[in-house]
């Protein structure tokens, strides 16, 4: 690959918390269109069903499928650093 993969159990740095917008942001896709070099596949078309309001940051509640919340808990428990 061009690009090497991440390494999953090193999201983010170890004295912050851990980047759940970033990564379900990343994962989904959405921000990374317009990125020529990308290599990992968006996953935005695979997450349907309920979803959950999550605080991104900036104030705003957006609605995010259950299921990509669900995984970036599971990618947060797999953090070594
Ligand atoms: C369940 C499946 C996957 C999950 C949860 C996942 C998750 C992630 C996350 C969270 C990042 C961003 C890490 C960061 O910003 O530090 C990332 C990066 C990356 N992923 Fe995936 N990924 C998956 C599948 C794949 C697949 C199938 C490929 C390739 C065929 C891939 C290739 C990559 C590459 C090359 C990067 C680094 C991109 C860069 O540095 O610009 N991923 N992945």
């Amino acid at each position: 690959m061009p690009r090497p993969p991440a390494d999953l159990t090193r999201l983010g740095a170890a004295d912050k918390p851990f980047p759940a917008v970033h990564v379900m942001s990343y994962i989904d896709g959405y921000f990374r269109q317009d990125d020529p070099g990308q290599v990992m596949p968006e996953f935005s078309g695979i997450f349907t069903g309920p979803t959950l309001h999550v605080d991104t940051g900036d104030g705003m509640l957006t609605p995010t499928p259950q299921p990509l919340v669900a995984l970036s808990e599971y990618l947060e428990t797999l953090q070594e650093g």
